[in-house]
């Protein structure tokens, strides 16, 4: 029996080698890995997340033509050029560029996936791709929802959910109870109101206590781009301390060629069939 765990927040991991050899997929919906899902999709080299402002500006030193990304607080950091904000990322600003990376909860989640097997970032954009890789792996996953400061975040913890209700189609998983409870979240939030699902989730990240903050601090428009489902269907891996495009990575390693030997859409497929 396969199991997709699910850690509501990071606080619920001690210590970073409770990872190792894992499957990881990263969830921060406002903003991070949105923003990196979406930076990549517009031409950006690679990305690569840092702890804390000081390591990425020592990073930036010493990388040529790269740019000092990130937030505190939702707000550009002092001194970098970009904030957390997808709107931000246009390929005239980032194309070809290393993004040197640092926000307050997301790229310490993906930090802490430092030692994983595989580590891949999800949000509502590329929801479906990420489904269709989980299901081509076939393997056990963690998802780890960045939250608020070590704390829960209903973005999340929705996020995950959805991802997890796609991934049991057909599939007899082993589910605990933070498992449980994103599954329900969100199904409660298909059920309860009665719009297409895009409004539903926008709906969601208005209420939520983050959107809300984001919301006062100007940057309501980007609550809409991060509730956008699979409108970029792509997967962004963190490997080796950078993240690049699963393409770009191609080549070294024998993920690769199990990637390949398996025909994704065919896959999808049967697993709709067993689900009608
Ligand atoms: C984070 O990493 O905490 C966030 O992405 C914050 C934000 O910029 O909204």
């Amino acid at each position: 029996m396969k199991r997709i765990e699910i850690l509501l927040t990071p606080g619920q991991l001690n210590d970073e080698l409770t990872l190792k050899d894992k499957n990881i997929i990263v969830i921060d919906v406002l903003r991070a890995t949105t923003t990196i899902t979406i930076s990549l999709a517009n031409g950006a080299k690679e990305v690569i997340p840092t702890e804390n402002i000081a390591t990425a500006v020592r990073v930036a030193k010493g990388s040529k033509n790269s740019i000092l990304c990130g937030e505190r607080n939702g707000r550009v950091i002092d001194g970098f050029k970009l904030g957390n904000s997808p709107l931000e990322y246009t390929s005239e600003e980032i194309k070809d560029k290393a993004l040197i990376f640092s926000t307050t909860n997301g790229t310490q989640a993906i930090m802490k996936s430092k030692f994983a097997k595989n580590c891949l970032l999800a949000s509502f954009v590329n929801m479906s791709t990420v489904v269709d890789y989980v299901n081509a792996l076939d393997e056990d996953f963690t998802i780890i929802c960045s939250g608020k400061l070590n704390d829960f975040c209903l973005e999340d913890a929705v996020c995950a959910g959805m991802l997890l209700n796609k991934l049991s189609v057909g599939r007899n998983l082993e589910l605990m109870d933070s498992e449980v409870a994103a599954m329900n979240l969100s199904n409660d939030l298909a059920m309860l109101m009665n719009v297409p699902s895009q409004e539903k989730v926008l709906r969601m990240l208005n209420i939520s206590e983050h959107g809300r903050y984001l919301s006062q601090i100007g940057f309501e428009k980007d609550l809409e781009i991060c509730s956008k489902i699979d409108s970029y269907p792509i997967i962004p891996l963190f490997r080796n301390g950078v993240i690049r495009l699963r393409e770009q990575f191609e080549g070294d390693s024998d993920q690769r060629s199990k990637m390949k030997r398996v025909n994704i859409g065919i896959k999808r497929e049967e697993k709709q069939k067993q689900s009608d």
